[in-house]
């Protein structure tokens, strides 16, 4: 539909995808493109337009086998805005439990006309395998600890608000980098626009196998601040680790912990964001996570128009292309 906006009379002729299966596959000018289609949503929703009905008589499933907020919400208010129907599958009462499998199940949403399947799984892969399957866009939204790209979007989105550029900043991600989907999206999408990355955190959950990507790795946190322009405090995902990485909570939060001391040796104009869900007291202190220097709000509100990008890039741009 033309709604009269010049950016968003097609998507940019260097646009080409069907699916959003994660950073790794992506180049810088695509991550550009997906950025710069955000920030003209975001604009247009804080001009007060709410409904931008580019995706009318479209529909979206959201297949999440894992719980969620952000996500969740976000992927079905972008589609809302966009004028399209989303809809909002439930594993546990589906026909999963009579022994349909994921596949199965996502052709049988797809023969009912659904432009886009947006998919969380707890096994990685997930979404590659539902995208040799379906005829229709396939998003991921986090494949266990593998990848979550519009998680990496919309952090690269607020990382580049606030200081207009990504190439040259310092960007640490804090904690359990073994298990971080949000890790692996960040640090390809950050060192695809030229920032220098750091993983910091325990030894059990910070491999030195990062150095081969490019990556800093490193085990104490009050040596890296100092340099640091972003940090990203990652929640220790206990749900995903077969034995304890550290001895307890209390001494993981006294190492690792974001809070008022750590900031005041800091550089006075670092960014602290996470992913979310924050555990307050183990990864920040409450008063960080509410403080001037955090983002966390504003990364859900990116989100947003992270997902209303996506969801407009891949259904319009792939009808485009034919592909
Ligand atoms: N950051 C994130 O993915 O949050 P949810 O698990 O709530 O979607």
């Amino acid at each position: 539909m033309e709604i009269g906006i010049p950016e968003l009379q097609s998507p940019p002729s260097g646009w080409r995808r069907k699916h959003l299966l994660g950073l790794e596959e992506l180049s810088a000018e695509e991550i550009t493109i997906i950025l710069d289609t955000a920030e003209v949503f975001r604009r247009l929703m804080n001009e007060g337009r709410r409904r931008i009905p580019l995706l009318e008589n479209k529909t979206c499933v959201n297949l999440f086998f894992e719980n969620s907020t952000r996500t969740r919400t976000s992927f079905a208010l972008a589609a809302r805005r966009l004028g399209a129907d989303m809809i909002d599958f439930s594993a546990a009462t589906s026909s999963l439990s009579k022994g349909e499998t994921v596949v199965d199940t996502a052709k049988n949403l797809q023969a009912m006309g659904v432009e886009a399947v947006i998919v969380r799984h707890q096994t990685p892969g997930t979404p590659h395998l539902l995208a040799q399957h379906l005829a229709c866009s396939v998003i991921n939204a986090g494949d266990g600890p593998h990848e979550h790209p519009t998680q990496g979007l919309l952090d690269i989105l607020t990382i580049r608000q606030r200081f207009g550029r990504i190439e040259g900043l310092t960007v640490a991600l804090i904690g359990d980098i073994a298990h971080s989907r949000t890790a692996r999206s960040d640090i390809w999408g950050l060192k695809k626009l030229g920032a220098h990355l750091i993983v910091c955190g325990p030894s059990t959950l910070v491999s030195p196998r990062w150095a081969e990507l490019g990556v800093e790795y490193c085990y104490d946190l009050d040596e890296i601040l100092p340099r640091v322009d972003v940090l990203n405090l990652l929640r220790i995902q206990f749900e995903r680790q077969l034995t304890r990485p550290f001895p307890s909570v209390r001494e993981y939060a006294h190492l690792y912990g974001m809070n008022r001391e750590r900031l005041a040796r800091a550089k006075p104009g670092i960014l602290v964001l996470a992913p979310g869900p924050i555990n307050r007291g183990v990864e920040v202190s409450p008063d960080v996570a509410d403080g001037p220097h955090s983002a966390i709000l504003t990364q859900v509100t990116n989100g947003v128009a992270i997902r209303m990008a996506v969801l407009w890039l891949l259904i319009s741009g792939s009808r485009q292309v034919g592909s």
